[in-house]
């Protein structure tokens, strides 16, 4: 008989360096009262959680376990899956499809006996492929089940105007939609700096015009691929952002976030999981807010929508 347990308990499954790294910003963030790791390498898990407890002292307290057996999850909040295939220089997320769906065969059934009613947070790329894949595998409500998708890359682009304006990210407002990945787009059309749309911005300043937005928008879609060449994989930021959507949950925030989940007739896009502005709370991923679009950023989208369905499809979601 499970123990009656009071607070948030946060599963985290594979302990690499993605996992551990949200695992690690979770801690830190104090957004969970439980924070277990879970891994098939019963070795790099047990020694991922010692160095992360001997920390404890300097961290909001929480509890710290972890085990290669998936009965450690029991009874999760929020199970965030990050294992799976590492992409390796050059490849692109999509390249890892094949392999990482047959992973989720085989790791979501047990992870959802143990935590029915859990929301599941895709993070194992190509995200968009995934959530879809959990979703049907799992059998889970569309809420519970869904993609860390473009957060981090919105976060890429503000950084990236921000820098360009030299002011606070905190007053750059722009968004990333679409696959997390090669396909993804920027909504300009709907960004805005200081409260002032962009293009009105651009009109006062002369900045960001459109050859340094393209510019923006390039380094933001090749951003995973040149921090991959250079240290063979991305966590920091994924582990953070990660987190961000965690603290959306486990607090009831309502927070507006382009995560990854099922769309139903959004600008007319249904049954694909990509990532447009969703309203994140503790029943996890809720209404997808019709922002305006371009028809530039129309097509993209849709083309979008339309290469993570071909990569689904192929795959047999
Ligand atoms: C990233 O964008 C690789 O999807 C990972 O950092």
């Amino acid at each position: 008989m499970a123990e009656k347990r009071t607070g948030t308990k946060l599963s985290v499954v594979g302990a690499g360096a993605v996992g551990t790294s949200l695992a690690y910003a979770a801690l830190i963030k104090g957004v969970a009262s439980e924070v277990v790791l879970q891994d098939i390498n019963a070795k790099k898990v047990h020694a991922e959680v010692l160095d992360l407890a001997h920390g404890s002292q300097f961290i909001p307290s929480a509890r710290i376990d972890g085990s290669d057996d998936v009965a450690v999850t029991q009874g999760s909040d929020i199970v965030v899956i990050s294992a799976g295939a590492k992409q390796q220089p050059g490849e692109t997320r999509m390249d890892l499809a094949n392999k990482t769906v047959g992973l989720m065969k085989k790791i979501i059934p047990p992870l959802v006996e143990q935590s029915p009613d859990a929301i599941f947070l895709m993070v194992t790329n190509p995200v968009d492929v995934t959530t879809l894949a959990a979703l049907k595998i799992s059998g889970l409500p569309e809420n519970q089940v869904f993609g860390s998708g473009t957060v981090l890359d919105s976060s890429r682009l503000r950084w990236l105007v921000a820098n360009e304006v030299q002011l606070a990210m905190g007053n750059v407002h722009t968004l990333v939609c679409g696959e997390h990945g090669d396909t993804e787009i920027p909504l300009w059309s709907s960004a805005s700096i200081g409260g002032i749309p962009i293009d009105d911005w651009e009109r006062q300043t002369g900045q960001l015009g459109k050859a340094v937005r393209d510019d923006i928008a390039h380094r933001v879609v090749h951003a995973a691929y040149e921090v991959i060449e250079g240290k063979g994989a991305t966590n920091y930021a994924i582990g953070l952002s990660g987190t961000r959507i965690i603290e959306a949950i486990l607090r009831n925030e309502h927070r507006v976030l382009p995560v990854s989940g099922m769309l139903d007739n959004w600008h007319g896009i249904s049954g694909v999981c990509m990532s447009v502005p969703r309203v994140v709370e503790r029943r996890g991923v809720g209404d997808a807010l019709e922002l305006p679009l371009s028809d530039e950023e129309y097509k993209g989208l849709k083309a979008s929508a339309d290469h993570i369905r071909e990569v689904a499809g192929s795959l047999g979601f």
